[in-house]
């Protein structure tokens, strides 16, 4: 049965897998909240996709990295039956040597406002026995990451996190699902200042969302997948290496 929202609100909408969920989901005749802090070109995608699809496209502009978003941001946009917590970034650099307040915020963006948002609006799908969250984790929460010790630690706490949300909804009709992409070609790595974070192949921002949605269609909706055959298989390994070869192999991929 495919999947077919009516009203999404999603963050980060306004670059890479956001924007790329944002088309998919008013191409099914989802209203759309689209979410992030560059409100140029949110009411640009807005625009397209009232003229490409007819639906609703609201901008609700926010800086994710504040505190009490998710209340202020369910106060401000009232219910949606589908939540896509997608913005995120990550930073690249040994931990003594970082930005402190630069790693406070990736965590206040990354998980902090993932929970708030989830907190804030999953009631009302629960009152409504209908609706999915979606969060985006990554292939990088499969182990940890010298280099990238806090976006690492950062995906770890979004996957289990979802996991376990996943439990606690299903009873009510509610699908939450983790999406771990591997390297995706979005703005990310500029955002991260090098290219040495991706590894393997990248995906398609439209790749991910393909897995994703098709993961919401399935009528027993799994509490997480992995964006792409590669990246499914090399997540699945890590569970079989040693735990210090793995730190190992992953700070030399990472770092070099
Ligand atoms: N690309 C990859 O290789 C990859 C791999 C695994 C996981 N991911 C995850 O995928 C998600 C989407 O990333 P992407 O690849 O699409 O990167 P991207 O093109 O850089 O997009 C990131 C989005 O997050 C938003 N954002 C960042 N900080 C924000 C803040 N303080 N407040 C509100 N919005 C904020 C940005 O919007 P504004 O700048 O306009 O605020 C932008 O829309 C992230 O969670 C990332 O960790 C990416």
């Amino acid at each position: 049965m495919s999947f077919t929202p009516t009203r999404s609100l999603v963050t980060g909408a306004s670059s890479g897998i956001g924007a790329a969920f944002a088309r998919a989901l008013a191409a099914r005749g989802s209203d759309l909240v689209l979410v992030a802090r560059r409100e140029d070109r949110l009411h640009a995608l807005a625009a397209e996709l009232h003229s490409q699809y007819g639906v609703t496209a609201e901008v609700a502009p926010a800086d994710l990295s504040r505190s009490g978003i998710g209340p202020e941001l369910r106060e401000r946009t009232g219910p949606v039956d589908t939540l896509i917590n997608n913005a995120g970034f990550a930073t690249h650099g040994l931990l003594a040597d970082s930005d402190l307040a630069k790693l406070e915020d990736e965590i206040h963006v990354d998980v902090r406002a993932l929970v708030s948002l989830t907190g804030a609006y999953l009631p009302d799908q629960l009152a409504a026995g209908h609706g999915a969250v979606v969060n985006i984790a990554s292939t990088a929460s499969f182990q940890p990451i010298p280099g990238m010790a806090v976006y690492g630690a950062a995906k770890a706490f979004v996957r289990s996190f979802t996991e376990a949300v996943w439990h606690e909804a299903r009873p009510h009709g509610v699908k939450v699902l983790s999406v771990s992409p591997g390297a995706t070609r979005t703005e990310f790595f500029d955002v991260v200042g090098t290219p040495s974070a991706a590894v393997g192949r990248f995906q398609t921002p439209e790749d991910v969302v393909a897995t994703a949605l098709r993961a919401l269609d399935a009528r027993r909706t799994p509490p997480g997948v992995v964006s792409g055959r590669a990246n499914a298989m090399t997540a699945a390994m890590t569970r079989f290496l040693p735990q210090r070869m793995l730190i190992d192999l992953s700070g030399r991929l990472v770092s070099a």
